[in-house]
């Protein structure tokens, strides 16, 4: 199955309450062949209505961070671990991770990534159950034969200015830990 055939079964999906309540479904956006691919929490408001992942606020930010290692959007791939907005952008609630869980496991075998960033907690705990951003953030991790690196996300340096920095140095390190993902095979880089 291509990517494009998955996003439009994904774009009926129907297993969890949000699809009362969205007006798009958000798949994600960007390079079918990507080596990096940056996975969010969940479509807000400005992502609902256009049906595309990070316009907002956050997406801004991701756009400057790309912009600071010779990125573009088209580089790289974007999604979310649930693909539907939350009303009144709270939280994922679990049993909707959960649903949603089977469709981003399947565009990251369909597209392969050699990293995949993890921004923001949630999308680490969905990852990389027991870990702390405040702690894990910009080491690189090996699990179950994937490559991930948990990042802050884009939004919390918006309500705390000081996060900015390490979301900064951590992106700064994204070109190297690739490089050295190349270099080594995808079993062997240096962790931590
Ligand atoms: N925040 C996210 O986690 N994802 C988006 O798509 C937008 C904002």
């Amino acid at each position: 199955m291509t990517l494009k055939e998955l996003n439009e079964k994904i774009s009926q999906c129907q297993k969890c309450e949000l699809c009362k309540t969205r007006t798009n479904v958000v798949c994600g956006s960007g390079n079918n062949q990507a080596e990096i691919m940056f996975v969010g929490e969940a479509p807000g408001k400005k992502e609902d209505e256009a049906g595309l992942p990070f316009i907002g606020s956050a997406g801004k930010i991701l756009d400057e961070m790309l912009e600071s290692i010779k990125l573009k959007r088209e580089d790289v791939y974007i999604a979310n671990i649930v693909k539907c907005r939350p009303p009144e952008n709270r939280d994922p609630k679990p049993e909707e991770v959960i649903m949603c869980r089977d469709w981003l496991n399947r565009q990251i075998e369909i597209i392969k990534p050699k990293l995949i960033v993890l921004l923001g907690r949630h999308s680490m705990d969905r990852f990389l159950p027991g870990q702390k951003i405040s702690i894990d953030h910009g080491k690189p991790k090996r699990y179950n034969g994937k490559i991930y690196y948990p990042v802050y996300h884009p939004a919390a340096t918006l309500y705390r200015r000081s996060l900015l920095k390490d979301l900064q140095n951590d992106f700064q390190r994204i070109p190297t830990i690739i490089e050295e993902i190349k270099k080594a095979g995808k079993d062997e880089i240096t962790e931590g």
